[in-house]
């Protein structure tokens, strides 16, 4: 067995004083769903197509914390096999309390164990890591090990720290640190003071109140912002070093809406912007917005081809299935996977209905929604069902 990261003893010591997240149990599954983690819309978010089936399908949760990401991957993804590990035994408990409760305990198992150690525990075609590597003295470490866990053509879903909309926070905790300042109770007690009697100008204490007071209302998240014993962040420069030692491809951002040039450009400023290499892109929209606090984002083990499905008799050939990350479905109003609002003409629920009573029906089978006899508008349909992401496309078997 792997010897544990340098900074677990410190780092498990304080998760169990503040197991993360501190979300409420509550009872049955929990409430709506997070696309990214479920297996089928992460995956076609990274590929463009739906994953064949697996049997059974296995899920990683490295770094489970309370159990919250581990409710949804239970619950988004029926029949899985999940299983989910932690150096905190506390923060465990609490996840194994929240299974309970959440009636997913089923289908989980837990380990707590580093997840340096997580190749011990087989392949999986997908593993969820949030807010983890960055606790780790050594993160390429910790990223290697989840490489060598991923199956061929998995995905892992990661989040790490980013500088740039975080200086704030990195300042207090080195003043907190000079003060000695100690991670328990008492500490929160005298962190908490020190912020609110700056002066009332002071950027620290200005930003802490418009941006992170809420988040950190509750004692272990206000101590996992401030008082964290081991953490590193990152610009997009160290990022892609970390990415390129580990032998994975980028698959892309997971917030793509936070990189889109034209939120923050127009004009010719917009034009010469999407003229540059993308990593180029990437790097103005870090350079122009000061908020990004965090990156996230997939990387893939090939093989993993891509499917822009511009090709007619392939588009055709398909089958799809309605995107399980949907609120409202069945009908003309719904919230799509980053609840963002979607209207359906009437053809389009028709089809997506279509699409629900027969999900093994290639498409060039179903009827046309607009035109019937006509498979140009079929094939417009699907693609903006594609594009707008309610609809997972499959090539055929073979
Ligand atoms: C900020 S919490 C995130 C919890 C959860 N992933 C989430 O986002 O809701 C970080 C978690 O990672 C765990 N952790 C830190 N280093 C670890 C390691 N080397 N192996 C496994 N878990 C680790 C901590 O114990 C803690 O529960």
């Amino acid at each position: 067995m792997a010897t544990a990261d340098g900074a677990t003893p410190q780092v498990s010591a304080f998760y169990n004083t503040f197991p993360y997240p501190p979300d409420p149990l509550q009872d049955g599954p929990p409430p709506g769903y997070n696309w990214r983690w479920c297996y089928a819309t992460a995956y076609s978010h990274c590929t463009g197509r739906a994953p064949e089936p697996h049997h059974p399908l296995r899920i990683l949760d490295a770094g489970c914390g309370s159990g919250v990401s581990t409710d949804y991957l239970v619950h988004l993804n029926p029949g899985s096999q999940v299983t989910a590990l932690d150096i905190s035994s506390t923060a465990l408990a609490v996840a194994k309390e929240r299974l309970g409760r959440s009636g997913g305990a089923e289908g989980v198992h837990f380990h707590c164990l580093s997840l340096v150690d997580a190749p011990s525990l087989g392949r999986f075609q997908l593993i969820n890591s949030v807010g983890v590597l960055h606790h780790m003295a050594e993160p390429a470490r910790g990223l290697a090990a989840l490489a060598e866990a991923l199956a061929d053509g998995g995905i892992l879903h990661l989040f790490l720290y980013a500088d740039g909309g975080r200086w704030e926070i990195h300042r207090a905790q080195h003043a907190l640190q000079l003060l000695g300042v100690p991670a328990d109770g008492a500490g929160v007690d005298f962190a908490r003071q020190l912020i609110d009697q700056l002066p009332e100008q002071n950027s620290i204490r200005r930003r802490h109140h418009q941006r992170w007071a809420l988040d950190t209302n509750g004692d272990a998240a206000f101590a996992d912002m401030y008082l964290h014993p081991q953490e590193t962040s990152y610009n997009l420069e160290r990022l892609f070093q970390l990415v390129e030692g580990c032998g994975l491809e980028f698959l892309g951002f997971s917030n793509p809406q936070v990189w889109a040039l034209h939120t923050l450009l127009q004009g010719e400023a917009l034009e010469r912007a999407q003229a540059l290499p993308q990593e180029q892109q990437w790097q103005l929209m870090e350079a122009l917005n000061t908020e990004i606090s965090h990156f996230e984002f997939f990387l893939g083990k090939a093989p993993l081809p891509q499917h822009t499905w511009s090709d007619d008799g392939d588009l055709l050939a398909a089958t799809a299935q309605v995107n399980p990350c949907l609120w409202g479905w069945p009908g003309l109003q719904l919230l799509g996977p980053d609840l963002e609002p979607v209207n359906l003409t009437p053809g389009e629920l028709n089809l997506l209905q279509s699409i629900d009573a027969a999900p093994d029906q290639p498409l060039q089978h179903m009827a046309d929604p607009v035109e019937p006899g006509d498979q140009a508008s079929l094939k417009e349909v699907v693609r903006s069902l594609w594009r707008r992401r309610l609809v997972l496309l499959r090539p055929p078997v073979g």
